[in-house]
């Protein structure tokens, strides 16, 4: 067993993930000594490599696609915040041999547009296009900053309809298909679709953001993304990328791993910095 304590990252593919450099940067920064690794893992072999991970003396994972629903199923316990996103991007061990499954993609994309974007949430009107599990994630820690409406929009439109019934009880969410859209208006968008990724986007009728509004992909990339494009076509005040809320995500696993709590700006800057490179 090593002596010195041992975390990953677990999806397929992982190849490009950029959590390794971000915890050893955290490590680096807060003087915690730990090794973070990337690894490989398709679904079908996901409950095999955890349980080894962990019977060889690991402390903590992250999951990312497609093993977060997987990750969520595993976890002997949840936070109400993975309860709810029925996806999970953390495990840690606990005293007691249990493993804890948490979700800090949510908290990761508020702090990252609270506090480093000074865009502020409570009373303003919300956009999340797509009903997928990246949607999921990030309903429950909008609704409790208190948006003036959230609507969830998707291209199948019962999806949107029925995950926003889900979260009746936290909030003011509807859902609908983009149709439904014409004629409306947002002080924020959020894409939480996977178009983007294929540099692909839903229909989105012209003057659908308002004047000020701003735009946010949870998708990032070396280039701008398609909908981070759209967003400055439609004269966003800003039209901002994934890249902090993965970083804010990933500081709040580290969190819960090492009750530390690390910089992110640093770390955001430097990342920024070298995909400009
Ligand atoms: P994830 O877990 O990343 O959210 P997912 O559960 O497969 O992935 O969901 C993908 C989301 O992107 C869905 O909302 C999907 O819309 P449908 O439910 O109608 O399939 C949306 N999506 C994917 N490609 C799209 C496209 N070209 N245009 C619009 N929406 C798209």
């Amino acid at each position: 067993m090593s002596l010195i304590d041992r975390y990953a990252v677990l999806g397929h593919p992982i190849k490009h993930s950029k959590s390794p450099r971000i915890h050893r940067l955290f490590a680096e920064q807060t003087g915690q000594l730990l090794e973070y690794s990337a690894l490989e893992v398709p679904a079908e072999q996901f409950q095999t490599a955890v349980t080894m991970f962990f019977a060889e003396g690991g402390k903590g994972l992250n999951c990312t696609v497609p093993l977060k629903e997987i990750a969520w199923g595993y976890a002997d316990r949840k936070t109400e915040r993975a309860q709810l996103s029925k996806a999970v991007n953390t495990l840690a061990l606990q005293a007691d041999g249990s493993i804890l499954g948490d979700n800090t993609d949510g908290i990761g994309l508020v702090t990252d547009l609270i506090d480093n974007h000074a865009i502020a949430l409570s009373n303003i009107r919300i956009l999340i296009l797509g009903a997928g599990g990246a949607s999921r994630g990030i309903i429950a820690p909008i609704l409790e900053q208190s948006p003036q409406t959230l609507v969830i929009a998707n291209r199948t439109e019962d999806k949107a309809a029925k995950l926003a019934a889900e979260f009746h009880s936290k909030g003011s969410i509807t859902g609908c298909g983009y149709d439904a859209l014409k004629n409306r208006q947002f002080d924020l968008i959020l894409n939480a679709t996977s178009a983007s990724l294929s540099g692909q986007l839903p229909p989105l009728p012209t003057g659908l953001l308002a004047a000020g509004g701003n735009c946010y992909d949870l998708a990032y990339g070396n280039e701008p993304t398609a909908f981070v494009r759209w967003g400055l076509e439609n004269h966003a005040t800003k039209s901002l990328d994934g890249l902090g809320m993965l970083v804010e995500q990933a500081a709040e696993a580290f969190f819960i791993w090492r009750g530390v709590r690390p910089k992110t700006r640093p770390v955001i800057e430097l990342l920024n910095l070298e995909r400009r490179h």
